[in-house]
Order: C-alpha cells, then structure tokens, then sequence
C-alpha cells in the first residue's frame, strides 16, 4: 500500500490558500505534474487533493462516515457555532431532521412571493443609465430575502438590524475564515474587535427575537417557526442556543452564495451577448412580460441551463475540505488518518475530460439531448456538494437565481463595460474580488 505522488520538501506554507487567488494556480500546477490524487504536507499536516470523480465520491459518499469538517472550519465556528454547517456526528444528524422539513419543495415555494416582492421593490428603486456595483446589490437582495424568510413580515425592523449588522461582519469573517481552512490548529488565528463586536451585535438581536417569539407563543410561516415547532423522536425540540446557530449559519450559508451565482451571471450574460438574447426570448415566451412564479419554473429550462453552466465556470463554493478520522483507501493508495482532503468544484467544473472547451460559457451543454452531459460521472459536477452533508438549500437556492434572473432580466439590461477586469477572491466562497461595476439599461 502506498501514498499517492506529490510534492516533496517544497515549502508548501501560503501557496494553497494565498489571498492573490494562487490556490487555484497551485492545485492546478500539482494535478498537472502528479496526476488526478496529489498528496502533500502543509506545515506537517498531511493534505490530498483529488480530481478525480469516483475518489470524491468516495469521500464525500461512500466512506462519509470516516470524515469530518469541524477542524478546518474553526474560524467560522467563532460566527456559526454548531449549527448545521459545522457541526458533526449524532448532534448534526438529529439538527439536520429537524430542520430538513422546513426545506422540502412544498415548504419552499411559499417563499417564492418573498423573492419576487423584494426583487420589485430594488428594482423600483433602479433607473436608466444608473450605474452600480451589481454583486453588492446582489448581496443586498439575496440578504433581504433570507432575512425575511427566517423572520416573518411583522418583524421586518428586527431583519433591518441582522442585516446592517451582519454587512459589517460579513468582510471581516470570511478573510478568516479563508484563511484558517488549512491552517493547522496550532496556529493561532488573528482576533479581530471588530469582528467580535459585530458578532455580539448579532447575537443580541438573535437571542432577542427568539425570546420574543417564544413568549409571544405566535407561530407564522417563517423558518423560525418551522424550527420552534421542530421536534426530534423523544419529543425534544431545539434549544435557544441550537435555535441561534442554525438562523447564523442560514443567513450566511444562505445569501453569499446565491450572490455570487446571480453576480458571476450576469458577468457572463454581459460578455455573451447571444446566449442573453436566447435567455430574454425564452423570458418572452414563457412570461410576456410579467413576474415568474413557482409554477412557471418548469418552463424556464433555458434560464435554469444558463445558472447552471454559470456556476460549472463559477461555483460559489469553490473549495470543500474533510479530515479523515481513521487512514482510509483510495484505488491503489492508502491515506493516513488526519488527512485533509481537499476537493475543488472550481477545478473538476473546468476539467477538458468532462467538459469540451471547459473555459467557455456554452449552457446548450446541458440541453436534454447532450448525450455527453448525461453521461457525465456524479462527481465531475456538484455545485452543491454531495452525500449525507449535501448543500441543504440548494432547491431554495435554484428556485431563488431563477426567479430573480428572470425577474430583473426582463425589466433591465446588465451592461458590463468590455475594459472591465473581474478578477476572483477564493476565500471560503468564490466571490469577485473588487465587485461587478455595471451599467443599467431599461428595457
Ligand atoms: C447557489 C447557492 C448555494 C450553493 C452553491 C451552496 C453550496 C453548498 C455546498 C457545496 C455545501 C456543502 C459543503 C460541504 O460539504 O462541506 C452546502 C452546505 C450547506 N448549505 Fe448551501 N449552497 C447554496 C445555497 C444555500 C442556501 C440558500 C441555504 C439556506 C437557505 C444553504 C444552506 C446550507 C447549509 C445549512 C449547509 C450545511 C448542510 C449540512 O452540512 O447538513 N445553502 N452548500
């Protein structure tokens, strides 16, 4: 049994995670030098990195069980504690029961009305000509709508206060959080007052609703009172602390991502002219003009091919990282126990074995009749992630893009200036550094 190939005594320190985006340079240089499973140390913690879709399914799925997130996630764990994204074993099991009811399809698209009320207002707020940064005001929107969908209407003003709270918070957390994925646990992570004062802020005003709530005794449609109402099999339900870390790790699993998705979507549709204008016929066809609802979705299977293809180029979360608890196998290899594994969407997405032409935005790849789409293996695409620790909202988060790139699609056009350099931050999402700046023009 042997380790699979790799680097040796090269110093490894800053070249996976480097603020400059050189991860994805670096891992990209290793796989062309060593092949599809790459082992390495960094700072003496042995990492492998695979490309390699049956090995990742293999972590991911069939040896689950052997793995684990909650050393590489630690700095997230100072804003999310032990919600659902972190935490493991029989507590994360009995929290993701309780909680997946509130996100079955039927639960969901109650929210639907939410997404398109709050796409209205932003855009009555719009006019010809404006310009803006479109991935801030992606992040104000997506935000906003989960706010609302965690706190019903008549605590909107409590939601004003998470979100101005949690903006502040947001810059600070996740350039921590990037960085102490792989850093091992001896290295001291950086403390930042700021950061901890916008936590406490937050906290007051989470810790704040849930009192009231559950003195008032007053249940509506929200998530919160999906959660209140949630209980496990002894009866049980959640406690105010378990109740605070899932709403922190909902608001920030929640918004960034569809963020970027819609951000990096409309960079794309910007530069490719032709496949807007087949997005705006298809929008024309199916909606003449008025606002989508949940109804509509299954009709808008161009706009759902291009949100696709965009998160193949661009995927939100970029990056996913697992401890194997006991040394496991993979082929041919055995891996020893305390290995990070590292596992890139980014990478497998722009992989030329599953993609032809994998750098171009073409989301006619994913018509019905692609026959090689539809033979690509499980886990050379997953946006979403995979296996028992799958992305828990990724229906809220499809049916979200669709309805808001429907919605805003028809009512203005998204004009990105040819000289402008978007550039990527791959930090614990992948995000544009220096925002999307646009144009708007009404149709
Ligand atoms: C396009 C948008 C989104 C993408 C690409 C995305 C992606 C992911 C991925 C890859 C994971 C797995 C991480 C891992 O295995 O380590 C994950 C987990 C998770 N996501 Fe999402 N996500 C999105 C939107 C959302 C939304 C809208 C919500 C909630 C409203 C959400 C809540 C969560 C939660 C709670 C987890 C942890 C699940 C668990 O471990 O049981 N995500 N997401």
């Amino acid at each position: 049994m042997k380790l699979p190939p790799g680097p040796k005594g090269i110093p490894l320190f800053g070249s996976v995670f480097e603020p400059k985006g050189d991860s994805i340079r670096y891992l990209t240089k290793c796989t062309r030098e060593y092949g599809d499973i790459v082992f390495f140390r960094f700072l003496g913690v042995p990492a492998c990195y695979t490309s390699r879709p049956e090995y990742i399914e293999s972590v991911l799925v069939t040896q689950s069980n052997n793995f684990v997130k909650s050393k590489d996630y630690r700095a997230m764990r100072r804003v999310l504690g032990n919600g659902l994204l972190l935490s493991e074993g029989d507590f994360w099991r009995r929290q993701r029961k309780l909680i997946q009811p509130a996100f079955h399809q039927g639960r969901i698209t109650a929210y639907a009305q939410i997404m398109i009320d709050y796409t209205q207002r932003m855009l009555a707020s719009w006019s010809d000509g404006q310009a803006l940064d479109m991935h801030e005001a992606m992040m104000r929107l997506t935000l906003g709508i989960v706010a609302k969908t965690l706190f019903d209407a008549d605590v909107s003003h409590e939601a004003e206060g998470v979100e101005a709270a949690l903006t502040v918070l947001m810059g600070k957390f996740l350039r921590q959080a990037g960085m102490a994925l792989l850093l091992p646990t001896w290295v001291p992570l950086p403390t930042s007052q700021l950061l901890k004062r916008a936590v406490g802020r937050l906290d007051k005003v989470i810790y704040g609703i849930i009192e009231q709530r559950r003195a008032s005794g007053q249940l509506s449609g929200d998530l919160l009172s999906a959660f209140l109402q949630a209980q496990d099999d002894e009866g049980v339900g959640m406690t105010d602390r378990q109740l605070h870390d899932e709403i922190m790790t909902l608001f920030l699993a929640g918004h960034e991502t569809t963020a970027n998705v819609l951000s990096w979507t409309w960079l794309l549709l910007g530069q490719n002219p032709e496949t807007e204008q087949k997005l705006i016929e298809e929008l024309e066809r199916v909606l003449g003009g008025r606002v989508p609802t949940p109804a509509d979705l299954p009709q808008l299977v161009y706009t759902d091919m291009v949100l696709r293809e965009s998160m193949r180029l661009y995927p939100p979360v970029w990056v996913i990282g697992r401890r194997a608890l006991a040394s496991f196998r993979l082929g041919e290899y055995e891996i020893p126990a305390d290995t990070n594994m590292l596992i890139s969407q980014y990478l497998m997405h722009r992989d030329a074995r599953y993609f032809p032409e994998p750098e171009k935005f073409v989301p006619d790849r994913w018509g019905a009749g692609n026959a090689r789409t539809a033979a690509l293996p499980r886990f050379a695409y997953f946006p979403f992630g995979g296996g028992p620790r799958v992305c828990i909202g990724a229906g809220f988060a499809m049916m979200e893009a669709v309805l808001l790139l429907a919605t805003i699609a028809q009512k203005f056009q998204i004009q990105i200036s040819p000289e402008e350099k978007v550039s990527m931050q791959p930090s614990v999402t992948l995000r544009p550094r220096n925002g999307i700046p646009v144009t708007l023009k009404r149709r």
